[in-house]
């Protein structure tokens, strides 16, 4: 008996993978096709796939040409794949030729004319409209979302919008966007979603004016400063029923995800504490360290500390104390949170002017897990135990600068081809403006001489 083997993702079924399938069953006596798991294919770089797993096998499963469907999970499963089903011949449509040739040592391979004008790529784009985004501030950030949405299948960024002219117009200029507004309404008009990258101040006012134009937006932290201005941008935009999602880059990192869930699994037990610090110094001359009202670490970063702190434990603290360590113009250089929860406590360092190490521990009633910088990319973990010697590494897939995860989750939440959203909850995103709000407060508080420097403390 003659066997054959074809992998494939086989998203939104289409004719060129039907007659892949035929012309690879004609090969031989018995066809074996691989599926790709979700995971898989996030792993090497392929993010915008449509159908859950069950669906593509069901579509493979009813060409009737495969005899066996297995699972594709990993890299270098092919080669397992081939000499455990020992398998005469491996097929790859042309555009894979010469990528599979090292399979050559193992069986004969065999690449089969493409079909022309048709891929998953084209019906994805057939099949959802381009979201069309805008992009807020044209500063720091905004290139970042430019080079990263390009591995985006799905999105098209035909203006900016920049109050000052110099800056939008330059910022157009070397990024290929077609226009560039200093009128918001305007801008608006031109989209179908924002990304918010202005500054921290103007996020609240632009997200508001734009869910109520129907527009998605996707804000860079912090969103809002107070709890009733999250709640009321979550709250608006459900009425109006678009996506609002706060750009904290490590909840939409695959492996930050998976360290979450292993942390949840019970495998180090109960957790007991939470310990997250960010710190990156800032230039002299910075936003972060010039701006009395919202500059300082917490601000900037302390969305990245809180998060694993949220997942874990909820945003229902019974306590939570603030301290900091502010410079002369009441900017503050280092913050420490510590919350208390019922059955464990919790620990958010950020800094611009102190450096500390930026790790991440979940420490539980059986092991504990060690995500050292930069665990908020979440690039490798481990999970470890009283006996050193047993030590189990993980080494998630990360692509790019991670930014093209949360903008592939902002588009698959707009086309609705990602279930509910679970990688930051409006629920945690409001509980951590509930803590900017305090912190403000208490930092405002300090500078006039209230809490002589430092932040108080109290229930949550
Ligand atoms: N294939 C083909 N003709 C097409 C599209 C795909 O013969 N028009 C083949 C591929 O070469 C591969 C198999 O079908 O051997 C599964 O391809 P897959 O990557 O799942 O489909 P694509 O449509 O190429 O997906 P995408 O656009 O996401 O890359």
């Amino acid at each position: 008996m003659k066997k054959v083997i074809t992998y494939g993702t086989f998203d939104l079924f289409h004719e060129g993978h039907y007659k892949l399938l035929e012309r690879a069953k004609a090969l031989g006596d018995y066809l074996i096709v691989g599926v790709t798991t979700e995971h898989f294919d996030e792993a090497r770089g392929k993010i915008n796939v449509v159908d859950p797993i069950m669906e593509r096998i069901e579509h493979v499963k009813k060409t009737g040409f495969a005899d066996e469907i297995i699972v594709e999970d990993h890299e270098g499963q092919k080669i397992e794949d081939v000499q455990k089903y020992g398998v005469d011949i491996f097929v790859e449509g042309s555009d894979w030729e010469g990528h599979f040739d090292y399979m050559r040592a193992f069986c004969e391979v065999v690449y089969l004319e493409r079909t022309p004008n048709i891929s998953s790529t084209l019906k994805r784009k057939s099949r959802f409209r381009l979201v069309r985004i805008g992009i807020v501030g044209t500063g720091r950030i905004a290139p970042r979302f430019m080079s990263e949405a390009k591995y985006v299948s799905g999105v098209l960024i035909p203006c900016c919008y920049n109050p000052e002219k110099a800056s939008g117009e330059l910022f157009s200029k070397l990024h290929d966007v077609r226009a560039y507004s200093q009128s918001f309404e305007e801008f608006l008009d031109q989209v179908d979603a924002i990304y918010v990258a202005s500054p921290h101040e103007t996020h609240y006012g632009y997200a508001k004016q734009a869910i109520l134009k129907k527009k998605h937006v996707l804000c860079e932290k912090p969103m809002t400063f107070t709890y009733k201005a999250a709640k009321e941008l979550y709250d608006l935009a459900a009425e109006n029923k678009v996506v609002l999602m706060e750009g904290i880059k490590a909840a939409y990192c695959l492996g930050f995800q998976q360290m979450i869930n292993i942390a949840k699994s019970g495998r180090i037990g109960e957790i007991r504490d939470v310990e997250a610090c960010f710190s990156r110094l800032v230039r002299e001359d910075s936003r972060e360290l010039n701006d009395g009202t919202y500059g300082g670490a917490f601000l900037e970063f302390g969305g990245y500390p809180l998060l694993p702190i949220f997942k874990l434990f909820g945003t229902e603290y019974d306590s939570i104390s603030i301290d900091s360590i502010l410079d002369k113009k009441g900017i503050d250089l280092y913050t420490k949170i510590q919350l208390r929860y019922p059955g464990g406590m919790a620990t958010a360092k950020t800094g611009i002017g102190v450096k500390s190490e930026g790790q991440l521990v979940i420490a539980g009633t059986k092991g504990y897990i060690l995500a050292p910088s930069p665990w908020w990319l979440t690039k490798h973990f481990d999970v470890r135990y009283e006996d050193p010697d047993i030590v189990e590494h993980y080494e998630p897939a990360f692509q790019g600068d991670g930014l093209r995860y949360e903008i592939s989750e902002f588009i698959n939440q707009i086309n609705g081809t990602r279930g509910r959203t679970y990688k930051l909850t409006a629920e945690e995103s409001i509980g951590m403006a509930k803590v900017v709000e305090r912190f403000m407060k208490q930092r405002s508080e300090a500078k006039s001489g209230k809490h002589k420097g430092k932040a108080g403390s109290g229930k949550g």
